[in-house]
């Protein structure tokens, strides 16, 4: 074939699309869910500062909010008294706005991480109610002022009830009395009137805790304090929670008033000694080998368990969408998620919807389906 048959027969080729070349690329979860609530994952500071690039780019891909995991807690944000540390909180809200994400404020008034200084004084004498009310003041003045109009809502307290629905006998509650609960969120509303508030808690399936919760927002409402939502962390497991009870807390929320969130999804794939459910950060164990099944990966029948569980959850999600704002997977990847080292450090989990190797795992095409 001469040259200019040759150019001409190539030049045409090009312009022929070949089929299939410029592929319509999958919706994900937040194209499709996202229609529904928002869709989140719980960042951490690699991440946010780009160290972790390819986390940053899964969560800009398949996710329309983040939450902090730890840099706004108090003991990291606020370390000493008068002392904040904001850069990687700066950095968290920066990513976000950068990447069209909604950001959320996590957490306020929590027992664990909180500022080591908050509860005592120079001597190490517990402080007394008016010294920390006062700081509790600053503290939620101070971090919910700094992104005020930048966060769309706080979790104010985190897990201030046991599961039997009694108090938490925190320092909050030891020194201040119940009342800290509606002083922490009127401060927090005084510092972002238009910032949605919420109150964040685990095992929230369980009933005596579910009628605490509801018997709070009543109080706070009749308080006149300004309550949006509440978080289900939902620190799942493949027999926990009983999925009746995980919906009755959903409709006796709702009932309330408020909206609801699943604010920390995730799912224990590992054998756990005793009854470690939910996710009392403070339970530990050793490490035992046969506590560690999957090392090597999720046998078939795991995965298949893995797939059928997680379905479970989004399908009660899909049936709740109009009393549900935000499902929030608390991590990005498998390989950063805390489930590798609570309640036994050093453990390979998988209890997140992105694995090691950053790729969506393909439950995730069936929970799209669901919502399409
Ligand atoms: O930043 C320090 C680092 O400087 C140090 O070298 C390292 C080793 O000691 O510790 C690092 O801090 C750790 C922090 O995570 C950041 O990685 C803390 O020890 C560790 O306790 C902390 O764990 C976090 C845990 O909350 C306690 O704050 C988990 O990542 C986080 O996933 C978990 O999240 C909580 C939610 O906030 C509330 N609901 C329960 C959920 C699970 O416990």
């Amino acid at each position: 074939m001469n040259k200019r048959i040759l150019s001409i027969a190539l030049a045409s080729l090009m312009l022929v699309p070949v089929a299939g070349v410029a592929q319509k690329s999958q919706p994900t979860m937040k194209d499709v869910l996202g229609k529904y609530f928002l869709i989140g994952a719980a960042v951490n500071v690699n991440t946010v500062w780009n160290r972790d690039a390819k986390a940053a780019e899964v969560v800009k891909k398949n996710f329309n909010s983040i939450v902090a995991e730890n840099c706004m807690k108090g003991e990291e944000i606020h370390p000493e008294e008068n002392v904040y540390d904001w850069k990687d909180a700066d950095q968290t809200v920066k990513f976000g706005e950068e990447n069209g994400l909604t950001v959320i404020g996590h957490c306020l008034v929590w027992h664990s991480q909180a500022p080591k200084w908050m509860f005592v004084d120079k001597e190490g004498k517990t402080v007394s109610r008016e010294v920390l009310i006062d700081r509790m003041y600053h503290h939620i003045t101070e971090v919910v002022g700094r992104y005020k109009g930048r966060i769309k809502g706080w979790d104010v307290i985190n897990e201030a009830f046991n599961d039997d629905g009694t108090y938490r006998e925190t320092p909050y509650y030891k020194i201040i009395g119940p009342e800290y609960f509606e002083l922490a969120f009127k401060f927090a509303h005084a510092a972002d009137p238009d910032a949605e508030l919420y109150y964040n808690d685990y095992s929230m399936s369980k009933p005596e805790k579910r009628e605490a919760v509801c018997r709070l927002v009543r109080n706070l409402k009749a308080k006149g304090c300004r309550i949006d939502a509440v978080g289900m962390q939902s620190h799942n497991g493949l027999d926990y929670p009983d999925l009746t009870d995980y919906e009755n807390s959903i409709k006796a929320l709702a009932k309330e008033g408020v909206k609801v969130q699943f604010t920390e999804l995730d799912l224990n794939m590992l054998p756990n000694p005793q009854n470690f459910g939910g996710a009392e950060i403070s339970q530990h164990a050793n490490y035992m080998k046969k506590m560690d099944p999957y090392k090597k990966g999720l046998t078939k029948n795991a995965q298949k368990q893995f797939n059928e569980r997680y379905l479970a959850f989004f399908k009660i999600y899909k049936k709740y969408a109009k009393d549900i704002e935000r499902v929030t997977i608390w991590g990005v990847d498998d390989g950063t998620s805390w489930l590798n080292d609570w309640p036994i450090p050093g453990r390979t989990n998988y209890g997140l919807l992105i694995d090691r190797n950053y790729q969506v795992k393909p439950v995730v095409k069936d929970i799209i389906k669901l919502f399409e």
